[in-house]
């Protein structure tokens, strides 16, 4: 059970003040009763909250898959550039939005953007084996003794380990496309496994968290949110 006012502040749109006072003229119902205060407590899961008669469909937290375009910085806020959480529309936006993971600036692809820091954090642990999917356009080909190596894991120079890989080619040639599945998210890690092969990676774009593929209805830029179906798409191995 949570107060009324803190639940639908919580939505995105209205404020505790604004909560107050729309109470106050009455337009808010708990179970087919007006509410008469903004701290009475409910239970999200069993009552239905309607504002002007309308059913409020309540969530405890929101989860939005961006098809992120390149020159967008993986941030909740930069006073520089534009951010992953900028291109949430309004009808999305709630405090406390972030991105799941990083994305470089020049990486496209899904991006998780969430209020729910536990699933963010059960996404991300590179103890949960979750695969993240990247598509890598490469500078050069690859060879056998290359992906092998990637599917080993590494140490670089410095002492950073980075993770097994899966690899596959998918269109071989000049500057080969190659899809790498991996379940860390170090630091530049896609470009810095290719790097350690003696290779550039020229383009990357995420196409998958878990089992759950970017829609592809989504253009660079749009976002949508993701059903409770797909969500457990993105926790399962
Ligand atoms: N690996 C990278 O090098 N960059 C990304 O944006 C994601 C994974």
């Amino acid at each position: 059970m949570e107060r009324l006012d803190k639940i639908l502040a919580s939505q995105g749109t209205l404020s505790r003040r604004d909560v107050k006072e729309i109470v106050k003229q009455g337009r808010i119902a708990v179970n087919g009763i007006t509410a008469k205060k903004s701290d009475v407590k409910i239970d999200m899961g069993k009552d239905a909250v309607t504002l002007d008669g309308e059913l409020l469909s309540l969530k405890k937290h929101i989860y939005i898959m961006l098809n992120k375009p390149q020159g967008v910085v993986s941030a909740s806020e930069s006073d520089t550039d534009k951010t992953v959480v900028d291109l949430v529309p309004d009808e999305l936006f709630r405090k406390g939005l972030f991105p799941a993971g990083r994305l470089d600036k020049d990486t496209t692809g899904f991006v998780l953007i969430t209020d729910d820091g536990d699933f963010a954090h059960e996404i991300l642990s590179p103890k949960n084996h979750i695969f993240k999917t990247y598509l890598a356009t490469l500078e050069h080909p690859l060879t056998q003794s290359d992906i092998e190596m990637l599917e080993r894991g590494i140490t670089l120079a410095d002492g950073t380990t980075l993770k097994e890989a899966k690899v596959e080619v998918i269109k071989d040639g000049e500057h080969p496309k190659v899809q790498i599945m991996i379940c860390e998210g170090k630091y530049h890690q896609v470009k810095r496994m290719f790097a350690a092969a003696g290779n550039k990676v020229i383009a990357l774009h995420r196409s998958k968290m878990g089992n759950l593929e970017l829609d592809s209805a989504l253009k660079p830029g749009e976002c949508r949110e993701i059903t409770p179906n797909e969500l457990d798409l993105m926790k399962k191995r």
